[in-house]
């Protein structure tokens, strides 16, 4: 039966306007990868990890910092936030743990904001250093001196481009900031932060180190000071995971829906912690994992699945490079079982 004039006119009206309401569905399903894996398979897998590892005794809290020492070392708790804002979460993932070196992660993303990237990288450098996360050999030897923005002296350098009339507005960009990213209010521990600042000659005498080779951009001991407060920012796993699902949805809170990060920094950043994440076992770690990530001495490793989502993990016993090892072996397991490593052809669909 051919149609009338009449039904043809009455479908294209109806066709343009669903067209009209095309663009905001087409908006709120574009931070959903095609190549994400489906709920259940995630859920299933997750459990799976939780409980191969959860009885794994390898590891140690790290005991530089006194606070961490008490921190109860059973603990253990896993939690993934997708760009399209699901939330997966199992074990101990309610209590608040000090985000230590994944901080410096998004203070690097807030002095990219400020002075964007050549800046950051002509000031700080990328460079891996193959060294302990602390070593102040690093930088002696290397040609950049800072390393890169996730070992302690290219970190604190990092905090040290925050702008701010004093120490206080800096140290509230930084926390507001983190803030955003995990689209909650965060908070200083305080007990670790005077627990921190009561030993942290090591990282003053980096500072100074810095000075000696104008490698610091304001104040040593107070960048020192603002990055132990950073290092002393309270989260949870499912908080932890929010921040890294910001970068993984380019720079965008999938919850809150806010542009924290700009678009164009996310590659820098997310090749910067592919680089130098895990310190002296990030060659490993992308060698087995191939996931940007970023451990702290606290116990938490956050790592970014691109266009997918973040999975964070919470065990604070660490291995010889202060990467918790729970964490580590339950986000190999997880990347290997949903095809997230990025070096994969199966992570973009390709089977
Ligand atoms: O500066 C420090 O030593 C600590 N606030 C942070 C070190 C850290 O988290 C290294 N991580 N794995």
């Amino acid at each position: 039966m051919v149609p009338s004039r009449m039904l043809i006119k009455s479908i294209l009206a109806a066709t343009l306007v669903a067209a009209s309401f095309l663009p905001s569905v087409v908006a709120a399903q574009t931070a959903r990868s095609p190549v994400a894996p489906r709920r259940e398979l995630v859920e299933s897998v997750v459990r799976e990890a939780y409980e191969k590892f959860r009885s794994d005794p390898s590891g140690k809290n790290a005991d530089y910092i006194p606070y961490l020492a008490q921190v109860d070392s059973k603990m253990f708790g896993i939690a993934i936030v997708t760009t399209d804002n699901q939330v997966l979460t199992l074990g101990d993932v309610k209590y608040s743990f000090s985000i230590q070196s994944i901080s410096k992660v998004f203070t690097l993303a807030l002095a990219m904001e400020e002075l964007g990237p050549d800046k950051v990288f002509a000031k700080v450098g990328s460079e891996p250093t193959g060294r302990p996360f602390n070593s102040p050999l690093a930088v002696v030897d290397m040609p950049s001196h800072s390393g890169n923005p996730l070992v302690n002296a290219g970190a604190i350098a990092t905090t040290s481009l925050i702008s701010g009339q004093n120490a206080a507005e800096k140290w509230n960009k930084i926390l507001d900031f983190y803030s955003k990213a995990a689209g909650e209010k965060l908070v200083l521990i305080d007990e670790v932060y005077k627990s921190e600042a009561a030993t942290n000659t090591g990282n003053k005498a980096l500072s100074y180190l810095l000075a000696k080779y104008d490698r610091i951009y304001a104040d040593p001991f107070e960048s020192v000071d603002i990055y132990t407060k950073q290092c002393s920012v309270g989260v949870n796993a499912t908080q932890l995971a929010r921040m890294g699902a910001t970068l993984a949805n380019n720079g965008i809170n999938p919850a809150t829906g806010e542009q924290v990060i700009k678009r164009e920094n996310i590659p820098e950043i997310l090749s910067t912690m592919t680089m130098a994440g895990l310190y002296d076992g990030s060659g490993g770690w992308a060698w087995h994992v191939g996931l940007p990530a970023k451990s702290g001495v606290g116990g938490g490793i956050v790592a970014i699945a691109p266009g997918k989502g973040a999975i964070a993990v919470f065990a604070p016993p660490l291995d010889e490079a202060g990467n918790s090892v729970k964490a580590q072996k339950v986000i190999e397991y997880v990347a290997q079982r949903l095809n997230y490593n990025l070096y994969s052809p199966s992570s973009v669909g390709l089977k």
